[in-house]
């Protein structure tokens, strides 16, 4: 067990983390709290922030679980988390000092995703694992940011880069699989994506992440009805008590679309979409589900009413995000509201004024063109920002929002060489669902 020298010219000893990884804990109850924390972040099970508070509590000269909560804060992707997220981070300032070199490293990456350079973000956490390839936390954040920058290269690239380091039986290793199985399949390879997918699996069977991502795996090749009995059958892993429950029910939602269950969907939407509305993320999947049934010509009440509601109680949510800005947008859309205030320039931080620029604002003006029923107009400039949106994050199943969207809109501005050109890409995955049937009817 090695040491380092602390401030007051004292040697300590530095206890490690369950991969051997030297921290700067005083204490292993710490350490603990913060690896349960570890796992709950992996998991979405449990309460990480006050797992991470307990370790703070337990070794208030530690500055780590605060790093950790202020980046966990940041994977949220919206104002308000970014601003727990920096005062976290400040409380941590004071104590760095003293901090081994690993989780520093881990503060200037929060710090640069807190100041919105969500690049040099990964570029910081990614020289963690560089010399830590088993640091899971430094693997978690630059995941999820990948994922929010769209790059399906190192979604794919990031896990496989450390999984040599990884051996079996190691605390936590099931879950870099299911990062590894996401990765592969954002980035077209299916069948070793839903192999890495069960393995994970067979590890933790509760990782939802995983779950996730061979759901993902069965959406793009239009299995859909195994889709529906994958989630359906491991309903008991990942539905019940769980952060990211919410997701895997948009997932359930999109199998019952593609089989124009629209009721099935409706009720889903109903019963755990409605209401999940405290966070931007779940906000977006309710929508996006909402605004499917809305252009499959379902009648859905009142609900994108209520759901405009929950977007616009956010204060100052505008502008911070651009994936999030534009399921705000589709909601004023589908409420028949005045679309939601959006500042005349880009947010000033690096990452989110490019994707603002890039595909954001672009994306609002074209929806503009809908809901003014331009729709001519609006497939046009849909068709220009949709082969790069990806620019602004979200996975190709949220992304194809976009291309429903832009056929929808080519149908109902006459463009039909249009939408029958963008159709034929569902051919490959989805020649014979009833919703590509759907499709084809309303080109006839
Ligand atoms: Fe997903």
């Amino acid at each position: 067990m090695g040491y380092f020298i602390n401030e007051a010219g004292a040697p300590r000893h530095t206890l490690k983390d369950p991969r051997g990884l030297a921290t700067g804990s005083p204490t292993r109850d710490a350490i603990d709290q913060v690896e349960s924390a570890l796992e709950s972040m992996l998991s979405y099970f449990g309460d990480p922030v006050a797992m991470l508070e307990r370790a703070s509590a337990l070794a208030p000269s530690w500055a780590y679980p605060r790093v950790l909560l202020a980046s966990l804060y940041m994977t949220f992707a919206e104002r308000g988390m970014a601003r727990l997220a920096a005062d976290a981070l400040a409380g941590a300032q004071d104590l760095l000092g003293s901090a081994p070199p690993r989780e520093r490293a881990h503060a200037a990456a929060a710090q640069a995703a807190v100041e919105g350079d969500w690049a040099s973000a990964c570029r910081l956490w990614e020289g963690i694992l560089v010399e830590h390839p088993t640091d899971a936390a430094a693997l978690l954040f630059a995941h999820l940011f990948d994922f929010y920058q769209g790059d399906a290269l190192n979604l794919k690239r990031r896990p496989q880069r450390v999984l040599p380091a990884w051996r079996p039986g190691m605390p936590l290793h099931g879950y870099v699989l299911g990062m590894h199985a996401f990765g592969l399949e954002e980035s077209g390879h299916y069948a070793e994506a839903e192999d890495a997918g069960r393995r994970a699996l067979d590890i933790h069977r509760r990782d939802p992440w995983a779950v996730h991502a061979v759901a993902h795996v069965l959406e793009m090749q239009g299995r859909h009805g195994e889709g529906a009995r994958w989630l359906a059958g491991r309903h008991a892993d990942w539905a019940i008590d769980n952060g990211f429950a919410f997701h895997n029910w948009f997932h359930a939602a999109l199998f019952q679309l593609e089989d124009m269950d629209t009721r099935g969907a409706l009720q889903t939407f109903d019963a755990h979409l409605a209401t999940a509305t405290d966070t931007a993320l779940q906000r977006v999947d309710g929508t996006a589900v909402l605004w499917r049934l809305k252009l499959l010509g379902v009648d859905v009440g009142d609900r994108f009413r209520q759901l405009h509601a929950a977007w616009e109680a956010v204060e100052d949510a505008d502008g911070f995000y651009a994936f999030n800005d534009v399921h705000a947008v589709l909601a004023a859309l589908g409420a028949s509201a005045p679309l939601p205030h959006s500042r005349a320039a880009a947010p000033a931080a690096v990452t989110q004024r490019s994707m603002a620029e890039r595909v954001g604002l672009p994306l609002r003006h074209a929806l503009g063109h809908y809901g003014a029923a331009r729709y001519a107009e609006a497939a046009r400039e849909l068709l220009h920002v949709r082969d790069h949106a990806h620019e602004f994050g979200g996975s190709h199943a949220q992304r194809d929002l976009l291309t429903w969207t832009l056929v929808d809109a080519a149908l109902r501005g006459d463009e039909r060489a249009l939408a029958r050109h963008i159709l034929n890409e569902r051919v490959p995955a989805k020649r014979d669902t009833p919703l590509t049937a759907y499709w084809q009817e309303r080109l006839q």
